[in-house]
């Protein structure tokens, strides 16, 4: 009898969700049945954090306490701080973000409580406390001195205060907030699975959420947001950019920041991140990037029908406001906290161990034979 194989999981619906779907209707992302841009539009960061985490949007009172709390859990451990004055300064951040999130479940006195009320305080521990610890080592590497956390700081506006010591204009930082938006949730890609994989065997919310940065790592999920900055860094100018593109395609290469396994025919994050891209190149005054944009981007749709996906915007948005580029996928990480935390909630509550079937393509049965006849 021969067994289907759906190699990647593709088409493959696993379990459920009350967490984010793209709703083909309004053809969009929605969190909680509200749709991305709409959210980007109306919230800040934290309130979209608060509704992928709780269900709904807070009221006045609930974002005050939500904002409190975060604010509050933000200091890092002496140790924490130890460990990250250890690591090679040309360690890749996103392995920086795996070992702080690591070093805060040796720490954590709640770490063997896997109970909703526990795994939402330790979700507040490591979504105020990677950013910082990403923001200590950007400036470890740099052989600067690390710059406390404030409190009269949004989450957005502290990173940028503890990366570069100063908070910049409010576009940028709205920009930025925006893109924590677009990155904070998408359903059951790889991250988000390897942590609800790890959580089906009742492990615990620091394991699953190291996991999941280890998966977003790579270039074919969070990482492509690197590989499209590093990518327009070698077209170097617009006037390269539509001999580069079919050259990549005549060599049937994989474009960064573009396809997608659910979007076929766009992203629906792109437009509103296309939007803030558009406006911090305005306020740097630098169009070079946007304008090699367009072109990749009408060459892609064109020869190939493959249109970009947000990693796609987010890069260069990243370098203009200043960040390192192996600085993107972290930001991607701090963002992202909330989604794989709300998800590893949902699966403690309906758990069943993921433990998917192989067909076997080895060898056939044989006996061991004696090493010095072999
Ligand atoms: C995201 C991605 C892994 C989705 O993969 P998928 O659903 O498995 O789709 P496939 O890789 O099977 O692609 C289908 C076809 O489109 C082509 N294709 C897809 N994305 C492409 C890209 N970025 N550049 C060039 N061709 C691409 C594939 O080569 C394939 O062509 P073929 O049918 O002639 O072999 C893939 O589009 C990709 O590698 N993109 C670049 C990385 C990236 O930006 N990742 C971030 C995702 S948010």
């Amino acid at each position: 009898m021969s067994i289907e194989i759906k190699k990647g999981l593709m088409g493959v619906t696993v379990d459920e969700t009350s967490i984010s779907k793209v709703m083909p209707e309004i053809n969009s992302l929605t969190y909680r049945g509200y749709a991305a841009q709409d959210l980007c539009a109306n919230c800040g960061f934290e309130e979209v954090a608060y509704l992928i985490l709780n269900g709904n949007l807070p009221n006045k009172k609930q974002l005050i306490a939500f904002k409190k709390e975060e604010r509050a859990d933000r200091k890092l451990s002496k140790s924490l701080i130890k460990v990250l004055k250890q690591i090679p300064k040309k360690a890749h951040p996103m392995d920086v973000a795996r070992t702080a999130v690591s070093v805060m479940g040796l720490e954590d006195k709640e770490t063997f409580d896997n109970s909703p009320k526990a795994n939402m305080r330790k979700t507040m521990r490591i979504f105020a406390k990677t950013p910082v610890a990403l923001a200590a080592f950007y400036r470890l590497r740099k052989g600067k001195k690390i710059i406390e956390p404030k409190k009269n700081l949004s989450f957005a506006e502290n990173f940028f205060h503890m990366c570069f010591g100063k908070v910049p204009n409010k576009d940028i930082v709205k920009a930025f907030d925006v893109s924590l938006i677009l990155y904070a949730e998408h359903s059951f890609n790889v991250s988000t699975f390897t942590a609800r994989t790890i959580t089906s065997s009742l492990s615990d919310i620091h394991g699953a959420i190291t996991g999941a940065i280890a998966s977003l790592k790579g270039p074919l999920h969070g990482g492509a947001n690197e590989e499209v900055m590093h990518m327009m860094k070698k077209i170097k100018k617009p006037e390269n950019a539509e001999k580069w593109i079919n050259k990549a395609l005549d060599n049937k290469d994989v474009v960064m920041g573009f396809g997608h396994r659910v979007y076929k025919s766009g992203d629906s994050r792109v437009p509103t991140m296309r939007e803030y891209f558009g406006k911090v190149a305005k306020i740097k005054k630098d169009k070079k990037f946007e304008k090699i944009y367009d072109i990749l981007e009408k060459v892609m749709i064109d020869r190939k029908n493959i249109y970009p996906n947000v990693d796609y915007p987010t890069g260069p948005t990243y370098h203009l406001m200043g960040f390192d580029t192996d600085f993107f996928t972290p930001i991607f990480v701090i963002s992202r906290i909330t989604g794989w935390a709300a998800h590893i909630i949902e699966q403690h509550s309906t758990n069943k161990l993921i433990r998917p079937l192989a067909a076997y393509n080895g060898s056939k049965y044989r006996k061991v034979i004696e090493i010095s006849k072999r």
